[in-house]
C-alpha cells in the first residue's frame, strides 16, 4: 500500500507508548501506520522519535547507542541528531545533506507519549487529547499502565468499544454481568464532529464481576452508569460508576464507586494494532491489591475481546467477499466510520501524504 491510497489518517496525534515502556526498552522500536520508528529519551530528558532505519543501509537505530540527544547507528557508526540529521560519518569529512532520517514530533501527556506521523507543519500540540485523570493524584491507576498487541485492524477494536451490548456475551463473567445488559440498557449516541459519546445506565442490576471482586460487601443490586467518549483516531474514554439503586448524578456521591478508563488504538500496520490502556479509581487509592485485582480482571476481559476480534479478522481477510448486515446497536460504529471516511477524503484532497522517491533499493 502506498501512502497515497492509504486508509491511515496521517495528520493526527497517535498514542505511541507509555513512559515506562521507553524507560524499560531504552530504545523503543515500534511501527506506526506501517512506518518503523525508534523512540528514546535523550540525555537532556527530551523524547526523540526517529525513523528506525539508518539512512545508510537501513540497519535499526534501535540497536544503536544513545550519545547525548543523538543516536549512533552501531553498524557503520553514522550519528544522527534529534532532528534526524546525520552529524557524523566515521572516516568521512563531508556529510551529504540527503543523509538524514525522518524525525517525528513526540509529546508526553500523563505518562503517555503521543506521536505525529503526518506533515510536521500541521502538528498542533493543542490537539492532543490529554486525559486529566492520568495526571490527577485523586485517581489511582494500575500498578503500571498497560499495553496489548492485536493481530487485527485497529478499526475492529474501535467497533468493539463502540457497542457495549457485547459486554453481556463476551464478558459475562468478567466485565459484563448478565445478558440483561444487552437487552435492558439503551445506547443513545450523540454524534460528534470527530467521534461520538453516549451514556448508558443499567438500573437495578448485579454489580460487574470485576467490581465485586474488590468490593465483596457491595450491595447485590446497584445502578450502574457508563459514560463513553470516542474520538478519532482511536481514543476511548469512559466513566463508570456503581451506586445504590436510585442514585443520580446530582446526588451525594459518597456511596458511589467511580472508575475512569482510557484506551487508545493505534494502527501498527493495516492488519495489526497497538492497544494502550489504564483503569483508574477514586477510592482505596493506596491499596495495591485493589490495583492488581482490577488490572487482572480487565486484562482477562480484554483477552476475551482479543480472541474474538482476532478470529473475526482472520475470516475477514479471506478472499471470499463479505457483506456485513447492520443492526440498531451499530449506530456508534457506523458514525465513527463515516467520520473516518470523511477525514480520509479531506486528506486525499487537501493533504495527500508525500511518498519518498526510492532510486536505488538494497534488496
Ligand atoms: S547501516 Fe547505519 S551506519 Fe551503516
Ligand atoms: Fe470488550
Amino acid at each position: 500500500m502506498s501512502n497515497n491510497d492509504t486508509k491511515f489518517l496521517w495528520n493526527c496525534w497517535y498514542a505511541a507508548g507509555w513512559e515506562h515502556e521507553v524507560a524499560e526498552a531504552e530504545k523503543l522500536e515500534r511501527t506506526f501506520l506501517g512506518k518503523p520508528v525508534v523512540i528514546f529519551k535523550g540525555e537532556s530528558g527530551r523524547y526523540i522519535a526517529l525513523d528506525n532505519r539508518c539512512c545508510h543501509r537501513g540497519a535499526p537505530l534501535g540497536m544503536g547507542r544513545i550519545e547525548g540527544d543523538c543516536i549512533r547507528c552501531m553498524y557503520h557508526g553514522l550519528k544522527f541528531d534529534p532532528q534526524g540529521i546525520c552529524v557524523e560519518i566515521p572516516g568521512q569529512d563531508k556529510i551529504p545533506a540527503s543523509h538524514k532520517v525522518r524525525s517525528y514530533p513526540i509529546e508526553e501527556r500523563g505518562n503517555l507519549l503521543w506521536i505525529w506521523m503526518g506533515d510536521p507543519a500541521l502538528a498542533n500540540t493543542d490537539d492532543i487529547i490529554d486525559y486529566a485523570p492520568l495526571s490527577d493524584p485523586e485517581w489511582q491507576g494500575l500498578p503500571k499502565q498497560c499495553y496489548l498487541h492485536y493481530d487485527c485492524n485497529w478499526m475492529l477494536i474501535i467497533d468493539n468499544l463502540a457497542d457495549f451490548s457485547h459486554l453481556a456475551f463476551v464478558h459475562t463473567n468478567t466485565l459484563g454481568g448478565s445478558e440483561a445488559y444487552a437487552v435492558e440498557t439503551k445506547q443513545e449516541i450523540e454524534r460528534l464532529e470527530r467521534g461520538f459519546q453516549f451514556e448508558r445506565w443499567h438500573r437495578e442490576s448485579a454489580p460487574a464481576p470485576y467490581h465485586l471482586k474488590v468490593n465483596p460487601d457491595e450491595s447485590p443490586t446497584v445502578d450502574r452508569r457508563n459514560y463513553v467518549q470516542m474520538f478519532v483516531p482511536g481514543v476511548f474514554l469512559m466513566e463508570t460508576a456503581f451506586g445504590p439503586v436510585g442514585w443520580d448524578q446530582s446526588a451525594d456521591h459518597s456511596a458511589v464507586k467511580q472508575y475512569r478508563n482510557c484506551q487508545y488504538m493505534t494502527p501498527e500496520t493495516e492488519n495489526t494494532a497497538h492497544f494502550f490502556w489504564d483503569y483508574l479509581r477514586n477510592y482505596r487509592q493506596d491499596e495495591e491489591a485493589v490495583s492488581i485485582s482490577l488490572r487482572d480482571s480487565l486484562l482477562e476481559g480484554f483477552w476475551e475481546d482479543k480472541v474474538i476480534i482476532e478470529a473475526q479478522q482472520k475470516l475477514l481477510e479471506l478472499e471470499d467477499p463479505f457483506q456485513p448486515r447492520g443492526i440498531a446497536a451499530d449506530s456508534a460504529l457506523a458514525h465513527f466510520r463515516k467520520v473516518w471516511d470523511e477525514l480520509l477524503e479531506d486528506q486525499r484532497v487537501n493533504h495527500p501524504p508525500k511518498q519518498i522517491e526510492v532510486t536505488r533499493s538494497i534488496l
